[in-house]
């Protein structure tokens, strides 16, 4: 596996691949990798010719410093999975590297962020959208490749791919759980024992709320999935939403016709998680 941290080295390589006539398949991570990541990894390298996966703790898409500041990171770790996986090349550039100057665009998404993630982390997608925008530049993939895990990021991101004509494909995958049913993550590394026990109520909570809204109008089935989260005292629900799987915006009732989605986010202690259902 040959790794680049630089942004010139990296533009270069692939650069060249594409002179080669190489289909370029692209993961984009935070690192700190697992499951989830590395199906996604398959994926691309099963699909085209090279396989790039890049590491890359964005500071720009964290509203809260703690967070950033905690955020697991892996790197040799990551890099030897990488290569066991059969990645072929490793893009992890520094902070300083990626941003040498401070970016003036801002993104804004209307109402694709203006609910859930985008609701509750102001300028999160903004910071997805600059550096998602960086890598496609730099990676030059023919496909790129991400999970369902975080389904709001996948419509912003399709959204600038439309919007910025970028020349590319996305492809989402679904979400890969524990055994238990938590939808693995690299921030599910800080949980305690007490708060890793509880957190698959998360995932059956969504499945407790999509029993209910068979028999059941959305905001009387929210306010019961809600009650059975309370009864939990080491998670503190902040969203709990039905929304349609494309635009997000909320639903005032589910219906066969419309692709729906259950989305919700809570903390657990200080870690914050998130999970959805598409029905
Ligand atoms: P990160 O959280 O590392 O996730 C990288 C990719 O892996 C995303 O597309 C995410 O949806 C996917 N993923 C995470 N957990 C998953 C799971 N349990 N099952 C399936 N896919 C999963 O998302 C980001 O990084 C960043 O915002 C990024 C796009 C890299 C921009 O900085």
């Amino acid at each position: 596996m040959l790794q680049f941290s630089s942004l010139s080295d990296i533009r270069q390589h692939t650069e060249m691949l594409r002179q080669q006539g190489k289909r370029i398949g692209f993961v984009p991570t935070m690192g700190a990798l697992h499951e989830g990541h590395l199906t996604l990894l398959k994926a691309a390298k099963s699909q085209n010719d090279v396989a790039v996966c890049s590491v890359f703790v964005n500071p720009v898409q964290f509203n809260n410093p703690e967070d950033y500041r905690l955020y697991p990171r892996l790197l040799e770790k990551d890099a030897q999975l990488l290569d066991q996986e059969g990645c072929d090349i490793l893009f992890a550039p520094t902070a300083e590297e990626m941003y040498r100057q401070k970016a003036k665009l801002s993104f804004d998404f209307g109402d694709l962020e203006r609910v859930m993630e985008g609701a509750h982390r102001p300028g999160h997608f903004n910071g997805v959208a600059t550096v998602v925008s960086k890598l496609f530049h730099l990676v030059k993939p023919h496909q790129a490749y991400f999970g369902q895990k975080d389904l709001q990021q996948f419509a912003v991101i399709q959204q600038l791919v439309l919007d910025l004509s970028f020349d590319l494909e996305l492809v989402c995958y679904p979400i890969i759980r524990e055994t238990d049913g938590l939808a693995m993550s690299s921030r599910n590394r800080r949980l305690n024992p007490e708060q890793r026990a509880i957190a698959p109520r998360l995932y059956e909570s969504l499945q407790f709320l999509h029993d209910k809204l068979q028999t059941t109008p959305i905001a009387e089935a929210k306010k019961q999935t809600e009650a059975f989260l309370a009864s939990f005292s080491e998670i503190r629900l902040e969203y709990l939403e039905v929304v349609h799987a494309q635009t997000l915006q909320p639903l005032d009732e589910v219906t066969e016709d419309v692709p729906t989605a259950l989305c919700l986010a809570a903390y657990l202690g200080d870690v914050r998680l998130i999970d959805n259902m598409l029905l």
